[in-house]
């Protein structure tokens, strides 16, 4: 299976934050014997992700699209905004299993507004921006997610 791993970060995009999260979704992806095909690092905003998740989904380009970041109450945030602008079909479920397991770690696991959903034969998923909660949100979800992408195809 192919992942895209995009991150979100304005700071991270202008050269003035390491981006962390990335490197910890393709450590756990491939240790789990996915094959990362593209990476990138965007700004937060709608319309660079929106179009980047078009590009790789209506050409199917992965079959699982991992974004990072942007899913907080900063005005800037608005990874979900802009994953739920392109999704066909909305899969509610793998964003509340997240918040759930997280509820169980930190209660401001209820502030991430991720949002999942399929288009074409891609499904797109929001993880946190931050390594601790994407390594807790991706254990949790990673096992999962295989028999759903089986099935897309
Ligand atoms: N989920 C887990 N598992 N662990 C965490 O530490 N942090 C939360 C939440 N989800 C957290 C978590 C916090 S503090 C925020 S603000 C939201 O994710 C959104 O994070 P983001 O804006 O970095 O995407």
């Amino acid at each position: 299976m192919r992942v895209a791993i995009i991150t979100l970060s304005d700071a991270g995009y202008a050269g003035q934050r390491e981006d962390k999260s990335g490197p910890v979704i393709r450590d756990m992806v491939e240790a789990a014997g996915y094959e990362v095909v593209h990476t990138a690092l965007l700004p937060d905003g709608l319309e660079p992700l929106s179009s980047e998740l078009k590009r790789l989904c209506d050409n199917d380009l992965a079959d699982l699209v991992l974004t990072t970041g942007g899913t907080g109450f900063s005005p800037r945030d608005l990874t979900p905004e802009a994953t739920l602008s392109v999704v066909e079909r909305p899969t509610p479920g793998i964003a509340e299993a997240m918040r759930w397991q997280s509820l169980q770690i930190t209660p401001r696991a209820m502030l991430s507004r991720a949002a999942a959903g399929i288009r074409k034969q891609t499904l797109m998923v929001n993880l946190p921006g931050s390594p601790k909660a994407v390594r807790e949100c991706l254990e949790y979800i990673l096992p999962a997610l295989g028999h759903g992408l089986e099935i897309l195809r």
